[in-house]
């Protein structure tokens, strides 16, 4: 059986934990608005179309922030589109997911939407095919108090108080030959310094994302940080990540260490902000926004990628149905961006409903959990305080993908009065015992000790069974003078609370 030994040093603080690593996405995409979080008629619907059994979901996985309205989506969309009496809403094409916008979910109403699950609007502006004075109108449209033209119209249309939004992403995956009105790392720089520039002549509190490389695989990537931050770096807070993970080819053990794949990315991203940074004699620290991240059986989705004929309204896109495996994944990936969080201070699950999500829904039918949900809901309740940064004594294993790896991972925070420690056991046959030194947190008892895992690593909640995998109690879990032992099964995710 392998054994680990963590030790926790209180001493060791990373940085405080951000309520923002906890973000989420919604883009208009296939079933993620329309009969997702929005279904009129719906048995559980509000008097705006919402459903309610999502909104009890959402607010238990415990998302923060939420990027709206995409993703690929937002380089065709004209926002003035979704704002206004319904009626007069016009209908179009969206060209990133070939399907039909009704525009009938728009600013004011997505807004509404976040006040009832408790989370932060962070808003993306369409760079690539608009420019700048269609984000600044955005802009005093969303957050002017009143007494402007557009201002007004806010008002107008049922909202007297402005939405506040802080943080702003300039375009999306403007790197990537599929998004429309894709740049050059040279043009996209300067648009995004000249738009950056602009909205904080407004606001010069606005945080404002820049986009970085859609995937650590792109060609450009490395070269493509550096050249838009040589041109925006005095103009923005954040650069932007985005990675999707996946098994593939039947190799379990190197799925298991993404993160490592993560962490390397996030060092990556940093030392190219900090190498312009140093060269420009700046002061200012760019952080990273982790603004898309999951498991996406992308390779699959490509390859049985049909264009439909017909211009479909939300079509089922993206309905990737997650396993015990790709949840000890997520929950993996989650434990990194909290070690990281001294620089990544913002983050987004990609999606949050239907579209590659921790939410399911069925038309007219009920709202369920998928594997995924449970280590980010877990994480986002039990995590507060302070990062700690564990010294972890694990084996090792080797990876096709990635070369060696840790086989127990850990991360820790701690609070007050409380700790919390986040495992993964990413050995896809045999338990790890792991010993954890908490004598330093002074902690004296185990409140929680919840493990996901299960005999079979691809059992998976579907409609028909939608509690197959839910995680229970470890009763191996023992605190003894500052000593706690606890057995991983294979290929799981722990969480333990600690008072
Ligand atoms: O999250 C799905 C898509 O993935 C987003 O629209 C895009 O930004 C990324 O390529």
């Amino acid at each position: 059986m392998p054994r680990a030994h963590i030790t926790l040093d209180r001493q060791a603080v990373v940085a405080p934990v951000r309520r923002r690593t906890f973000g989420s996405f919604v883009e208009h995409l296939g079933r993620s608005v329309y009969t997702g979080l929005y279904e009129p008629g719906h048995p559980t619907a509000n008097e705006d179309g919402f459903r309610m059994d999502v909104v009890d979901l959402v607010r238990e996985l415990g998302a923060t922030t939420v990027r709206y309205p995409g993703g690929n989506f937002v380089s065709g969309f004209r926002w003035e589109d979704s704002v206004g009496p319904r009626e007069r809403r016009p209908v179009r094409r969206d060209l990133a997911w070939r399907s039909l916008e009704s525009n009938q979910v728009g600013l004011d109403e997505f807004a509404r939407w976040l006040k009832l699950t408790d989370s932060e609007l962070m808003l993306a502006v369409n760079v690539a095919t608009r420019g700048i004075l269609p984000a600044l109108d955005l802009l005093e449209y969303a957050n002017h108090p009143s007494g402007t033209t557009l201002s007004d119209q806010r008002v107008a249309n049922g909202t007297p108080q402005p939405h506040d939004v802080r943080m702003w992403c300039l375009g999306n995956e403007m790197d990537g030959p599929w998004q429309t009105g894709f740049m050059t790392a040279d043009d996209y720089g300067k648009l995004a310094a000249r738009t950056a520039a602009a909205m904080k002549r407004a606001d010069k509190d606005l945080e404002l994302v820049v986009c970085g490389s859609s995937g650590s695989a792109m060609p450009t990537f490395g070269d493509w940080e550096r050249t838009v931050l040589e041109h925006s770096y005095e103009h923005v807070d954040y650069v932007s990540c985005h990675a999707y993970y996946q098994e593939q080819d039947g190799d379990l053990g190197s799925f298991l260490a993404s993160a490592t794949d993560m962490d390397y990315f996030i060092d990556t991203v940093v030392a190219t902000a900090d190498h312009v940074g140093h060269k420009k004699r700046s002061r200012k620290r760019i952080d990273v926004s982790f603004d898309e991240w999951n498991v996406w059986y992308l390779k699959e989705h490509q390859e049985s990628e049909k264009v439909h004929e017909e211009w479909r309204h939300a079509p089922r896109l993206l309905e990737d149905t997650y396993t015990v495996a790709d949840a000890v994944v997520v929950g993996n990936l989650l434990m990194t961006l909290l070690r990281r969080s001294d620089r990544v201070t913002s983050a987004s699950l990609a999606q949050l409903v239907n579209v590659i999500a921790p939410i399911m829904t069925e038309p007219g039918g009920p709202a369920w959990r998928q594997t995924t949900f449970h280590p980010f809901s877990i994480t986002s309740r039990l995590a507060s305080g302070e990062v700690i940064r564990p010294v972890i004594d694990s084996p090792v294993y080797e990876t096709a993908r990635y070369g060696e790896a840790c086989l127990v991972d850990a991360v820790a925070t701690v609070d007050e009065d409380r700790a919390a420690v986040f495992l993964v056991n990413r050995d896809v046959r045999e338990t790890a015992q792991v010993t954890i030194d908490v004598r330093s947190l002074g902690s004296a008892r185990v409140t929680e000790a919840l493990t996901l895992a299960d005999e079979d690593v691809y059992a998976k909640n579907t409609l028909a069974e939608q509690d197959r995998v839910t995680p229970a109690a470890n009763k191996s879990a023992a605190l003894v003078d500052g000593l706690l032992t606890i057995d991983l099964p294979p290929t799981s995710w722990t969480a333990l609370a600690l008072r």
